[in-house]
């Protein structure tokens, strides 16, 4: 493991934001190695030395994993100019490398995974990992037993290549229709450009499920919580670790 500055690391362990950190320093309330650390640039090596802040022992953790429930109108990404971006919700002292698995379009609500194990995003989103995801949909126009089966057979959209077939479920076919669709691919505006190749129009979208972790349904729209162990584990197991 890789040297790192008391501030950064106590920060990672969530002690406190970055300028809590600096308070915690300078009254004396960290020790490294049983010695008071007040200087925020000091180095130690996570795992390997032992630090305390406020006589509690702290455990650095590598990596994190979050699941947030993306509100519509925020952009998937770490910084933009223009939208507030879904890292906005997620408050401070969290690791400086943390990342959206993959993207939801700025209008798109639901299940967005967060992490910076790079490793584990790398094969969720790699094409040939096949990663279920499930989304929820209002559509304009009526969906049919017809798009089921085309849904199924695979639609050119305008790529390569067709489609992977996907498992279309009508909860309710009107003037207005709501499903589900599960998909296993990643392309860009995917579910709004099958239903378009359909003749419909994708009115609200949602993500509930992504690799087998379901949108914890508590969530509301921007709030966040950690993934518990056995999701990881799931979540590792579809994404064929
Ligand atoms: N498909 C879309 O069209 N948009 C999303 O945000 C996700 C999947």
């Amino acid at each position: 493991m890789k040297q790192m500055r008391v501030d950064k690391f106590l920060t990672e362990c969530g002690a406190g934001s970055r300028s809590e950190v600096k308070q915690l320093l300078r009254k004396g309330l960290v020790t490294v190695n049983g010695e008071i650390v007040k200087a925020p640039e000091m180095k130690l090596v996570p795992g390997v030395d032992t630090v305390t802040c406020e006589g509690r022992m702290l455990c650095y953790e590598p990596f994190e994993y979050l699941m947030l429930n993306k509100p519509s109108g925020c952009v998937t990404a770490v910084r933009d100019n223009l939208h507030p971006t879904v890292m906005e919700y997620l408050g401070t002292g969290h690791k400086a490398d943390l990342a959206p698995v993959g993207r939801l379009d700025l209008d798109t609500e639901g299940l967005l995974i967060l992490t910076n194990d790079g490793e584990l995003a790398h094969r969720m989103l790699a094409p040939k990992s096949h990663v279920d995801k499930v989304y929820y949909a209002r559509v304009s126009g009526c969906v049919t037993e017809e798009d089921v089966r085309a849904f199924a057979e695979g639609l050119e959209i305008g790529e390569k290549r067709p489609t992977l077939p996907a498992k279309l479920e009508i909860l309710i076919s009107g003037e207005t229709s709501e499903i589900l669709l599960t998909v296993c691919e990643g392309k860009f505006h995917q579910v709004k450009r099958m239903f378009e190749v359909r003749g419909k129009r994708v009115l609200y979208l949602k993500r509930t499920v992504m690799g087998g972790i379901a949108l914890d349904a508590s969530l509301e729209p921007g709030q966040w919580r950690r993934l518990t162990e056995s999701e990881l584990a799931l979540l590792r197991q579809n994404a064929g670790m």
